[in-house]
């Protein structure tokens, strides 16, 4: 299997580091950073490029890591399917819905299989609790993604490379709502904006309602400006059930007299791309758990989270 990557800065290293504890070698390396390309290339003793075309037109490709940040996305998920590649993409799919509506259109157009970096549906508290929770009637989900932005990365705080929080961090917690509730209808957001703008130059802290098709209702708070214990969670709730989810693999809570403490292994991480794997082997897409296309529904939720709050307004989700 010919395995490259389009972007090979932090995450493209979670990813590698999963391959090769699968015995995959990576073929080929793209990063528009030339020393970047050439360090990577180095490592991994493999092809290294500076424009991702070129590396589609010279390597025979059957699978392709994007890993590049939301503002970055352009053609080159649309290219790597047309040259014949299977795809992961890190989340978000972009930060723009008219061009991740038109690479979706091109990936099923190619039928190649697709999935994209929602790490967390993969954990093991996940398979857990879909387990548990399954034929139950779910009237309500929270989450939160609290975190300190730190310099490693400057690009997070600028809204024009990243979007946001909402739509490049948080988009885990919605993605994962989403998985156990359904689909988002609309949304409320409210936003502070710090007077610390070295961090980012959009909200600090956000808090956003959420109402699901099946008429249950949620909310996720967002902060960029402090890291804490358990900053990435979900809670589910129902009758007669609470559930727990934090995301470093424990599951609390109770469902009728019963209690649930539950302490899981996998966060997801190597299992994503263990699965997408096994997914393009049986060239089968049922296997994925977060397709292309069920990304962009996370997107939409986050777009219309930024949208309300600018509007301070309900926003429907697109
Ligand atoms: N847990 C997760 O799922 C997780 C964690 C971190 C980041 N991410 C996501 O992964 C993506 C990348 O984040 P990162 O932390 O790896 O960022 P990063 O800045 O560490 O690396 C991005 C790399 O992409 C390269 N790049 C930018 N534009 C490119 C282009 N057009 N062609 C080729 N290379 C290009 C940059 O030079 C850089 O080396 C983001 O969308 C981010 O949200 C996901």
């Amino acid at each position: 299997m010919q395995i490259a990557f389009i972007g090979v800065g932090g995450i493209a290293q979670n990813y590698i580091g999963s391959l090769e504890k699968l015995n995959k070698p990576v073929a080929a390396v793209c990063d528009i950073n030339a020393q970047t390309a050439a360090r990577v290339a180095d490592e991994l003793n493999c092809s290294g490029y500076t424009d991702h075309r070129e590396m589609l037109s010279r390597e025979n490709l059957d699978v392709v890591f994007v890993a590049i940040p939301p503002a970055a996305h352009d053609t080159q998920t649309i290219d790597a399917v047309q040259a014949g590649a299977h795809v992961f993409v890190a989340k978000p799919v972009a930060m723009d819905l008219d061009l991740a509506r038109r690479t979706q259109e091109a990936i099923a157009a190619s039928g190649r299989i697709n999935q994209v970096g929602y790490m967390a549906r993969y954990s093991d508290i996940t398979e857990r609790t879909r387990e548990l929770v399954q034929g139950r009637d779910l009237g309500m989900g929270m989450g939160r993604f609290l975190t300190r932005m730190g310099p490693s990365h400057p690009w997070w705080g600028k809204f024009s490379v990243s979007a946001g929080q909402l739509v490049e961090q948080s988009t885990h917690v919605f993605d994962w709502l989403r998985y156990f509730l359904g689909e988002v209808e609309s949304v409320h957001a409210l936003g502070h904006d710090g007077p610390d703008n070295s961090i980012a130059d959009f909200e600090d802290s956000t808090a956003v309602n959420l109402r699901f098709a099946s008429g249950a209702v949620g909310s996720v708070v967002s902060t960029c400006s402090a890291r804490v214990k358990d900053g990435f969670m979900g809670e589910l709730c129902g009758r007669d059930l609470y559930l727990r989810l934090a995301m470093d693999t424990h599951l609390s809570g109770y469902i009728d007299q019963q209690e649930i403490d539950y302490h899981g292994q996998e966060r997801g991480y190597y299992r994503q791309i263990e699965g997408f794997l096994a997914a393009v082997e049986a060239q089968d897409q049922s296997l994925v758990r977060s397709s292309y296309a069920d990304a962009v529904n996370s997107l939409a939720v986050t777009l219309a989270a930024n949208r309300s709050l600018q509007s301070g307004q309900v926003e429907t989700v697109d």
